[in-house]
């Protein structure tokens, strides 16, 4: 096959939701409609206890969950999947927002009888920022769920975004009958198992199903779907592509139904691999020189061998096992011998990639999050990873105080793979570490544990908002325990509100010292 066709047929991708909503019963079906599992319930299997990727950190086996997100590839149809996880819950962390920086779109899960939650808005923050396309699967359709129209109210409202529905539900709960697929002009019937029965509009219309046309829920779904006809947006392909509509499905990942054409229409639309910005400008994915970056490092994934993996998203070119190549930060030149591509459930060396796979690099301490790899274009940078607004904050301090050398080795080991944020406190230089997810802190202690032999502290200073200081110089009596004044890595001022009233507080006191949110901020450079 050519080039051009393997890069075409890429789909990369990552699923977004809050804890609950049905991420893991989804990815499951794909993988099974992908023939990598043979039967569903095996991926995460809560109650089984069997769990899909076997021997990551101990950590990560003592809670049963996955801590840093894994990728699961697979071909399907004429397409070659990658799905990207997002870990959510308590293993949110930083990994979870920079993944999304490796993918070209997203799928969002909405649990019906919740609504948007906030898990949700916070990654959907980041898809839109970088201008993702975005696909919302609306799950749960078997249950007695919000009303569809107001669902897709508060994802307009709530996110930003204009939806257009892809399907739409014919009752819910004990009387959901299906869903009429607006794009492929077809009633799906919903009869309790998994055949999905498709009938003609020609047929409903005609009578020939009295048991669905009779049910008082048809009549008033049908008026639905005329003012989403006359008063709705259109499906607009390339405001899909710039993630400014979203395609929006209804079904139940649970019973199998609306998934398939689900996921059919979705790798129709998304976007194969995209251009990405790099110091000399944009690289299109057609172009056949070797480059990529790195945007998750990954440690101790086998206890036994104490490695590092590199998760690598290769831009342009074609890889090859065994390929020498510089790492454009060092200049360093490195063969790129031990690579793997990631299962379900088992890692297997990968020979060759194309641009929007993700392969795992064998790391022996030389990578760092962001890196550029490329054969032949020694002199590009991809654009730096964005540092996200961590949100839990702690101070840190070596319980012995011998061990302080290695304590600040460890620290610096750690931040700089990305683990956790660092930050010094302005008035006496102690330590505090920010991160998006709690689990970054059991994470950060055991690794200095494990790694540095090193036993730490931790005072919990709580949820802050953190803002950053647009000004060259400010005055350090402005600022108190609740409004801490600290310095990021990169010796950039920032303060640590306590609460969003603290802040607000601050800002109308001090109007001429501009705070910054990373989140909102244009540049969103790296900080
Ligand atoms: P997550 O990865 O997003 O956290 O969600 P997960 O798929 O684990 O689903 C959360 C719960 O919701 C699970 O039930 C799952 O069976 C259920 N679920 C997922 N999709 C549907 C659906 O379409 N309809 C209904 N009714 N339920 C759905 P659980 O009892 O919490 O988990 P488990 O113990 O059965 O694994």
């Amino acid at each position: 096959m050519a080039y051009i066709d393997e890069v075409l047929k890429r789909r990369t991708f990552a699923i977004i939701s809050h804890p609950d909503a049905g991420k893991t019963t989804m990815t499951e079906k794909l993988l099974y409609f992908g023939n990598v599992i043979r039967e569903t319930g095996t991926v995460k299997g809560k109650k089984t206890g069997k769990y899909a990727a076997s021997d990551w950190m101990e950590i990560e086996k003592q809670r049963g969950i996955s801590v840093t997100s894994s990728v699961m590839s697979f071909p399907y149809d004429d397409f070659y999947v990658n799905i990207l996880d997002t870990p959510g819950h308590e293993d949110f962390s930083e990994d979870t927002y920079r993944t999304l920086t490796a993918v070209d779109s997203v799928v969002m899960i909405i649990d019906s009888t919740k609504g948007v939650e906030p898990q949700t808005i916070k990654l959907f923050k980041v898809c839109r920022m970088r201008g993702i396309p975005i696909f919302t699967f609306i799950n749960k359709l078997d249950r007695e769920g919000k009303d569809p129209l107001e669902l897709l109210s508060e994802i307009e409202e709530v996110l930003g975004i204009e939806s257009y529905p892809m399907n739409w539900p014919i009752g819910m709960g004990k009387r959901f009958l299906g869903i009429y697929d607006r794009y492929n002009e077809e009633f799906v019937h919903f009869n309790g198992n998994e055949d999905e029965e498709i009938i003609s509009f020609e047929e409903l219309e005609n009578g020939q199903h009295p048991t669905i046309t009779e049910n008082p829920v048809y009549d008033s779904s049908k008026e639905e779907l005329l003012l989403l006809d006359e008063a709705g947006n259109e499906f607009d392909v390339e405001r899909v592509a710039k993630g400014e509509l979203t395609p929006v499905f209804f079904g139940s990942a649970l019973a199998n139904f609306g998934v398939e054409t689900f996921f059919n229409t979705f790798l129709r639309f998304a976007s194969p691999p995209k251009p990405r910005k790099t110091n000399l400008g944009l690289i299109p994915p057609e172009e056949e020189t070797f480059s990529g970056y790195i945007f998750k490092i990954q440690a101790n994934m086998n206890t036994k061998h104490r490695d590092r993996i590199a998760f690598f998203r290769v831009c342009s070119g074609k890889f090859e096992r065994g390929m020498s190549v510089s790492i454009t930060r060092t200049n360093k030149s490195i063969k790129l011998n031990q690579t793997q591509q990631f299962m379900a459930s088992s890692r297997e060396t990968v020979d060759v990639a194309y641009p929007g796979d993700i392969i795992g690099i064998y790391d022996p301490n030389v990578y760092q999050i962001g890196d550029t790899l490329t054969e032949g274009k020694e002199n590009i940078h991809y654009q730096e990873l964005p540092a996200f607004p961590p949100e839990i904050f702690r101070k840190v301090r070596v319980k012995n105080v011998m061990k302080a050398k290695q304590f600040r080795k460890g620290i610096e080991q750690l931040v700089q793979e990305g683990a956790i944020q660092l930050y010094k406190q302005e008035s006496n230089e102690e330590f505090i570490l920010g991160a998006v997810g709690q689990l970054q802190y059991e994470v950060f202690e055991y690794r200095l544990q494990a790694e540095y032999n090193v036993s730490v502290e931790f005072t919990n200073i709580g949820n802050r908002i953190p803002r950053w200081i647009g000004n060259k110089d400010v005055d350090p009596r402005l600022f108190d325990s609740r409004s801490l004044l600290v310095r990021d890595r990169h010796d950039r001022l920032a303060v640590l509100f306590e609460n969003d009233f603290t802040y607000r507080y601050f800002q109308d006191k001090n109007k001429d010292i501009e705070l910054i949110d990373l989140m909102e901020s244009n540049d969103y450079k790296s900080v």
